[in-house]
């Protein structure tokens, strides 16, 4: 099956590139009704497994609030709000001719959304901001104000209405139960018919590495007490992270795939590279 439903937003850490060897583990539990991904992201293998409807409950939490916002929002289509909106940013921002004028209007729109509390102009700014920003980055200052620069972009595409059309269909038919919140506090039900994909921000291969999402911490302990829990409760995990002894060290009563993917390891964007991540599981 080809997957229509691309992810909404370009995610640091993205998972389209290993949809594959994800989905091939979460279709080895076929007495599983539910689905949980508390580090959703980009959302590339939910996503995934939304359009298979493989399952009857997906349970999907992140820390960052816009984010999920955006998931809620679109939907609520045909609610067309934030289509609209949009529709207006990308056509205001291709039109212009000039990089120095696009930049301009990009820090205006940043500027705007850091004033805004919520709401769905937010939100539209906040998927403005992604593609035209640097490299599907989020990141925020001590403020919590998103300083994002600007990513030189010439045209950027923000909305593909079949995706949205799409979404909304399969969400309405799958129950799909958006949280925000740390994911050892975000209350997601854990039973025998879960699988839980897990993919944190990933441990530092070294200090010219890159893992920014947010202004929130994120603990390694608080995962491996998660992770315990999932097994207590007989449920599946998949945990995505990158190969460092210390991963490799912690997990090691699980079983380790290694997995190629082609990532930013370093914030200027330049240091693109094949590298060996790890998928962690307790799927036999
Ligand atoms: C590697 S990304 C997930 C990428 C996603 N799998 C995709 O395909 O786009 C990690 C995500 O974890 C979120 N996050 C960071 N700390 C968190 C926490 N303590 N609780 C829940 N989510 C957190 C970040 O906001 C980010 O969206």
């Amino acid at each position: 099956m080809v997957t229509k439903l691309k992810p909404f937003v370009k995610w640091a850490g993205g998972k389209s590139q290993l949809l594959e060897p994800i989905n091939y583990l979460i279709e080895k539990c076929p007495h599983s009704n539910r689905y949980s991904e508390p580090f959703l992201g980009g959302g590339a293998v939910y996503l995934s497994q939304l359009e298979k409807q493989s399952f009857q409950f997906c349970y999907l939490n992140d820390v960052n609030s816009p984010l999920i916002r955006m998931y809620q929002a679109f939907r609520e289509y045909p609610n067309t709000t934030l289509v609209d909106y949009l529709s207006d940013l990308e056509a205001q921002y291709n039109i212009i001719d000039t990089l120095d004028r696009k930049e301009k209007l990009y820090y205006a729109h940043r500027d705007t959304y850091n004033s805004l509390d919520a709401g769905t102009y937010k939100t539209a700014l906040f998927i403005f901001l992604n593609k035209a920003g640097f490299n599907g980055l989020y990141r925020e200052n001590k403020r919590g104000q998103l300083n994002v620069p600007f990513g030189k972009r010439k045209t950027v595409s923000l909305c593909n209405l079949d995706h949205v059309k799409l979404f909304s269909e399969l969400t309405s038919k799958t129950k799909s139960l958006f949280t925000v919140g740390d994911f050892s506090r975000c209350g997601i039900p854990i039973t025998s018919e879960s699988v839980v994909y897990l993919d944190p921000p990933y441990e530092k291969l070294s200090e010219a590495s890159f893992v920014s999402y947010s202004s929130q911490r994120y603990s390694l302990e608080n995962l491996v007490s998660f992770i315990q829990l999932i097994c207590h409760k007989k449920a599946y995990f998949i945990l995505s992270n990158s190969d460092t002894p210390e991963v490799r060290e912690t997990f090691k009563d699980f079983n380790i795939i290694e997995v190629g993917a082609s990532r930013n390891i370093n914030s200027d964007g330049e240091g693109r590279k094949k590298i060996t991540e790890l998928l962690i599981t307790n799927i036999k």
